[in-house]
């Protein structure tokens, strides 16, 4: 057994493990805000609104400054580096405005997805990352996110890419924490392709522990025709987590990849009443699956501003309750909530 030079004071291990645990508290998750520009402006396309740092700004300010009903179920929110740097109309920073309804700040810190030479991807952003971490923690954020894409295909994911983002995925851990930074780490597979089930499950053992997971449900892949139940969904994911992620994470935080609003919730619901162990808190980090309908009813309207919080605030009681394995869909669904958001090889 190498021995493990002690990197991390026993305070900054507390520091760290308070910190996480704020994020997953009962009846929270994370409200990934965090589209790099490209992205968000796919979304603003997709409701024709042009993408300005104005409607931005807009638009992100309306899903922080949602009301207090959401406290109870945002544990921590996920910005993009523009977004830390941007005030509320009151003129407090958006961190502050985060912090004051109880949720921790998160940053994304990858610089997005670059072809690996040999194999379909690995992530960029460890060039500077420990001046970078220093910084945003000392502008509010106590947790940050690497997202790096795995496919599955008929020969991938390869081990070269495996290894590759598992070391990625292990230095940016590292450099983090000794920021003062929770990790989470997200080895995104994208749903593309007619997958199934038990391949979707054989997911690479690579996470490294003590910090959190963002990984997608094991669900068949977007163009699978076999049909699976939210229970079979959830048994394989929970499944695929004990063979892979240790008891010492605290959170496993799924990304929604895809699927539609009231799928992510019942899936998410479903996984918290699995009757397998799951030492981990199990909740959400969703994007797609906690914007779409406020995205759709906003419209890039300002008047539209307090409906598409309603919306927004829906979706978050509603996941509140899946994390708890407490969510019986009310009958009243949000106005994009059975809409599939799948897209095709998802960039961020
Ligand atoms: P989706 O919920 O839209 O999959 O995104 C979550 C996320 O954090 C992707 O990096």
């Amino acid at each position: 057994m190498p021995y493990q030079y002690p990197a991390l004071t026993p305070e900054q291990k507390k520091e760290l493990s308070d910190i996480a645990h704020c994020i997953v508290a009962p009846g929270k998750g994370i409200l990934a805000a965090d589209e790099s520009t490209g992205s968000i402006a796919k979304r603003l396309q997709s409701i024709g609104t042009e993408n300005t740092e104005e409607n931005r700004h807009f638009y992100r300010q309306l899903l922080l400054t949602a009301d207090d009903r959401v406290n109870p179920c945002i544990g921590g929110v996920i910005l993009f580096h523009e977004t830390l740097y941007q005030k509320a109309d009151d003129g407090r920073p958006f961190p502050q405005v985060i912090k004051s309804k109880g949720g921790v700040v998160g940053i994304k810190v990858d610089k997005g997805v670059v072809p690996l030479a040999g194999t379909n991807g690995e992530t960029q952003g460890l060039d500077g990352l420990p001046e970078r971490c220093a910084q945003y923690k000392k502008d509010g954020a106590d947790f940050a996110k690497w997202r790096c894409v795995l496919k599955i295909g008929e020969h991938t994911p390869s081990a070269l890419a495996i290894m590759e983002n598992a070391n990625v995925l292990a230095r940016y851990t590292s450099i983090c924490q000794q920021n003062g930074i929770v990790p989470i780490v997200e080895p995104e597979i994208l749903p593309d392709g007619d997958h199934d089930l038990k391949r979707c499950s054989e997911r690479p053992p690579h996470l490294p522990g003590r910090h959190f997971a963002e990984p997608n449900m094991v669900t068949p892949g977007h163009a699978c025709t076999q049909k699976f139940s939210h229970e079979e969904i959830a048994m394989a994911t929970v499944t695929a987590l004990r063979r892979t992620v240790p008891p010492a994470v605290p959170g496993i935080t799924f990304l929604s990849g895809g699927q539609s609003e009231e799928e992510a919730s019942i899936n998410l619901n479903a996984i918290n009443k699995c009757p397998l162990l799951k030492p981990w808190a199990l909740t959400f980090s969703y994007s797609r699956a906690l914007q779409a309908s406020a995205l759709k009813v906003w419209g890039g309207k300002k008047e539209n501003k307090k409906a598409a919080q309603e919306e927004y605030i829906n979706g978050a009681l509603a996941n509140s309750l899946s994390c708890q394995g407490k969510y019986t869909p009310s009958g009243q669904p949000g106005a994009a909530a059975s809409e599939s958001l799948f897209i095709s090889n998802h960039a961020y």
